[in-house]
């Protein structure tokens, strides 16, 4: 298996604001991992925890003060490779609003891939795929703004996704979204994950969490706990200290034991717990 992410001592720092004497604050304390191609990873931790400024140092926004990270095995602090880097790990961000730039739909689903000099016949394939895969086709000539903020979002993927990206980066995709559009938004998160496409999320819901196949946990810029759902969810005292609660079907399955109940240790989404239910006998 290959290393699609591969990041080495990363330490990032934004500069101090100098009229207030601040003193420079480590946003990333000193960060290595590694992310399997292919693979869906959750990464989770409390408000300022540096989440988004990893991201960002994910995919050349922003640049590692030292250390440094590889997209694909490229170095992220190479000018020349940023255009590169950013087709390769694409971003989802919090606010769909930000980032649909266009008045029409299939506009801004064409915007990265016009950008990239892609031949017009071949924009128009990846355009209609694209859109079919967040199930919004019949929006295509829509007005982005007439469109709920979960449908927004659906856009916003398309238009990732039609830069033919090996990796997405989602910042926490269903913050401001209703519960429908979290669905929605979640659904096809997991169906880009079964296609291959190797997925970061960024959330601070545990049920999303739940989902991923790997769990990292920050805290004040560093990582906390890193491993399977299963196992990172067992670790409750860290957990409780960081101030994080369990997923809902961890913690059920925790009072189920309780009771006697022999929930198997795998079990961390509501499906595995229903599934378990209904085979219990
Ligand atoms: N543009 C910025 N300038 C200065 N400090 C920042 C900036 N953005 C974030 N920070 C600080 O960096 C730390 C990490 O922030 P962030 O990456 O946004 O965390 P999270 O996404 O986990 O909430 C916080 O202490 C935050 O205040
Ligand atoms: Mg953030």
């Amino acid at each position: 298996m290959s290393n699609i992410v591969e990041i080495e001592n990363l330490i990032f720092e934004y500069a101090a604001n100098e009229e207030e004497h601040q003193e420079l604050k480590k946003a990333i304390d000193n960060v290595s991992f590694a992310i399997e191609k292919g693979t869906f990873t959750a990464i989770i931790g409390k408000n300022g925890s540096g989440k988004s400024t990893l991201a960002k140092n994910l995919n050349g926004l922003l640049i590692p003060s030292s250390g440094r990270i590889l997209i694909a095995g490229l170095d992220t602090r190479d000018d020349e490779l940023v255009w590169q880097i950013r087709q390769t790990a694409g971003m989802v961000f919090q606010n769909p609003d930000n980032q649909l730039v266009s008045s029409i739909v299939e506009d801004d689903i064409a915007f990265g891939p016009e950008n990239l000099g892609i031949a017009p016949h071949e924009i128009r394939e990846r355009v209609d795929d694209s859109i079919a895969a967040v199930g919004m086709s019949k929006f295509l000539h829509d007005a982005p703004h007439h469109l709920s903020g979960g449908q927004k979002q659906r856009i916003a993927i398309a238009g990732v996704l039609a830069m033919k990206p090996d990796c997405i980066i989602f910042d926490e995709p269903t913050a401001m979204l209703d519960p429908q559009g979290r669905n929605d938004v979640m659904k096809i998160i997991k169906e880009l994950s079964k296609e291959g496409i190797t997925i970061i999320l960024i959330t601070h819901f545990m049920e999303e969490a739940a989902e991923a196949d790997r769990v990292i946990i920050m805290n004040e810029g560093k990582i906390l706990l890193d491993g399977r759902p299963s196992v990172v969810f067992k670790q409750e005292e860290t957990l409780k200290n960081a101030n994080m609660e369990l997923p809902m079907a961890v913690d059920m399955a925790k009072r189920l034991r309780r009771r006697g109940i022999e929930v198997p240790d795998f079990v961390t989404t509501e499906e595995e717990l229903v599934d378990f239910i209904c085979q219990y006998r």
